[in-house]
């Protein structure tokens, strides 16, 4: 067995070997809006979704320059963001996404992608996204100096028909392939999902 004192090393190194360990995690793909109605675009695999409240949770770090990355911003300013998952077709624009632009730079527009107005929120929801939850800032807490974990209530979620099993009035896992995150510095960054299983309620031998 390999030990390693997180809590002892530099931030750096505990994000390298916790991120390698803690996989798959499902990635949240947020548009929010500016103050001039600038879409912005970025994933976050620092994500959870709580059930609940029906709430998402994310992590969004400061900046290399220590200044709030846009998406933040925006939240700070409105409180309103739109979390796509997204399926193997989109991970090429996902992946894209996450880089740094200057704030008036619209990943979206950048990209290509075609966007469908929210019902509830100001941040449009991405047409091609299986999976879109509208949501608004719970809170904030903020976790040390470079960190802040962002609560979201998801106010109304939106999915694609050929996720979605009628029957049931639920998506259905073995209708689409939604993209997770991985290690980010040595192995695959990314997965899809391969192998899947149905088993009965749980029981002791
Ligand atoms: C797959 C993936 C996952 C990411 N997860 C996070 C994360 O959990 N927290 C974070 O602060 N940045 C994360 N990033 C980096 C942000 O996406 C990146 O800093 C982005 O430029 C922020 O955009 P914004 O300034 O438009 O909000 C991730 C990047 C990628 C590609």
């Amino acid at each position: 067995m390999i030990s390693r004192d997180l809590a002892s090393l530099p931030r750096r190194d505990a994000y390298r070997i916790l991120s390698s360990l803690v996989i798959p995690r499902p990635i949240a793909w947020i548009t929010t809006v500016d103050e001039a109605g600038r879409v912005n675009l970025a994933p976050f695999s620092s994500f959870m979704g709580i059930f609940g409240p029906p709430m998402l949770a994310f992590t969004v770090s400061r900046r290399r320059d220590g200044s709030l990355k846009d998406t933040q911003r925006n939240l700070k300013a409105n409180g309103q963001a739109v979390v796509h998952l997204a399926d193997l077709p989109l991970l090429g624009p996902l992946h894209a996404s996450g880089a740094e632009v200057e704030p008036d730079i619209s990943e979206v527009a950048r990209l290509g992608l075609a966007t469908e107005t929210s019902l509830l929120v100001a941040p449009p929801r991405l047409r091609d996204a299986p999976v879109a939850l509208e949501c608004r800032l719970n809170r904030e807490l903020d976790l040390g100096p470079t960190t802040t974990l962002v609560l979201l209530d998801v106010v109304m979620a939106h999915a694609a028909e050929r996720i979605w099993n009628a029957e049931h009035d639920c998506a259905d896992a073995s209708l689409w392939t939604p993209v997770v995150r991985l290690a980010s510095v040595v192995g695959p960054n990314y997965g899809a999902l391969g192998e899947t299983f149905s088993l009965g309620p749980s029981e002791l031998p």
